[in-house]
């Protein structure tokens, strides 16, 4: 992708931080590519969070909200540099997402993974009939921006595969009008385990508590959960995600942190044990994540002036959002009356 190439990526605020999975997985790699001069549009996507019952506490999402959009200007999104908004500031997303679900089937919906997972945990009395149609409002997210490139960790790709083909169906029904976005997955860092149970993805919701690292935790807590990782009895560092996936869970982050290739560590652990690996992990992690928390702090001192901000990113957002949705809805054939 060429520099200036729109990116557009979201993030829930469904916890009271970010975490490691997220932060190495995709946010890292948004401020990479907003620093390299791509033009980025960034959204803390409330609207996907209430698909959810348990996250529909009103309080408790007003604090994620502002929570999660106080960690990604700490983390350096720069709203200078960046559009960086909340998602229910622009009603265009909803907007279009209408449409995007008119042009989905029920059985190309009822596939998609996460779906399934998180309605089989949830039951069938408790499944929102907007999480079922989340996909189509995560591609409505993406479409409204006529996006290049989409930063993601990998448990994202099928619905950025749905999102490619919608934007595919509504162009050769109605018109050219949406650009085709492509996942942008770094593989090195596309799937953070958790730390207890490393088969399964570190997630908020999935995860066993333990193994999972918060950017807002405590340095303490953090070295403490590094050091107790699950790891297996070969006492030798390699990087195999088969047969040694909590070693290379532990590669894999050292390596996001320090911005080198996880493989390319292991020659500095020869003859080491896991212990001067767990070590070293911990201290980069906690040099990461300690000054953001700090500045997060910092900033929900003052949510007054976080709402200022977001409201300036909404009206930045809006400004690129309203003529796409205008051209969808005239590709459809709504009337236009302005
Ligand atoms: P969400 O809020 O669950 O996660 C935010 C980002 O973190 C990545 N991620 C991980 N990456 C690597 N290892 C992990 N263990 C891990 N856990 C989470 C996710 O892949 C994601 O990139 N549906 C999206 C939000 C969304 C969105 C969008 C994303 C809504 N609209 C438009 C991109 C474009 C989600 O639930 O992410």
């Amino acid at each position: 992708m060429s520099s200036s190439q729109r990116v557009f990526s979201g993030i829930q605020p469904t916890a009271d931080s970010f975490h490691l999975g997220n932060y190495f997985g995709a946010l890292k790699h948004w401020r990479t590519m907003q620093d390299a001069g791509s033009d980025c549009v960034y959204s803390v996507v409330d609207l996907h969070a209430i698909t959810i019952e348990s996250q529909q506490d009103p309080a408790q999402l007003h604090r994620r909200t502002l929570v999660s959009y106080a960690q990604l200007l700490s983390m350096g999104i720069d709203p200078q540099k960046s559009v960086l908004f909340v998602q229910s500031h622009v009603p265009e997303h909803a907007q279009l997402a209408w449409v995007l679900q008119c042009i989905t089937g029920f059985g190309e919906a009822g596939r998609m993974t996460q779906f399934k997972d998180k309605s089989g945990k949830e039951g069938n009395d408790h499944t929102s009939v907007g999480l079922f149609t989340y996909p189509m409002l995560m591609a409505a997210d993406i479409l409204l921006y006529r996006t290049d490139g989409v930063p993601v960790g990998e448990d994202q790709r099928q619905h950025l595969e749905l999102s490619r083909n919608l934007a595919q169906r509504f162009n050769s029904r109605f018109g050219e009008t949406f650009t085709v976005p492509e996942p942008i997955i770094q593989k090195a860092t596309a799937k953070f385990v958790d730390l207890q149970n490393p088969t399964g993805k570190m997630s908020k919701s999935a995860g066993t508590g333990g193994g999972m690292i918060n950017v807002l935790d405590d340095p303490k807590q953090i070295t403490k959960r590094i050091k107790s990782a699950v790891t297996d009895n070969e006492g030798v560092v390699r990087f195999d995600r088969e047969t040694q996936p909590g070693v290379a869970n532990l590669l894999s982050i050292l390596g996001a942190a320090t911005d080198r290739d996880p493989e390319s560590l292991v020659a500095d652990y020869e003859g080491k044990g896991y212990g001067a690996l767990k070590t070293d992990v911990a201290d980069a992690v906690v040099a990461e994540f300690t000054p953001i928390a700090e500045r997060t702090r910092e900033l929900l001192e003052d949510p007054a002036q976080l709402i200022r901000t977001m409201a300036d990113g909404a009206h930045r957002a809006r400004a690129l959002a309203e003529p796409v949705l205008k051209d969808a809805y005239e590709a459809v054939g709504f009337v236009g009356i302005a």
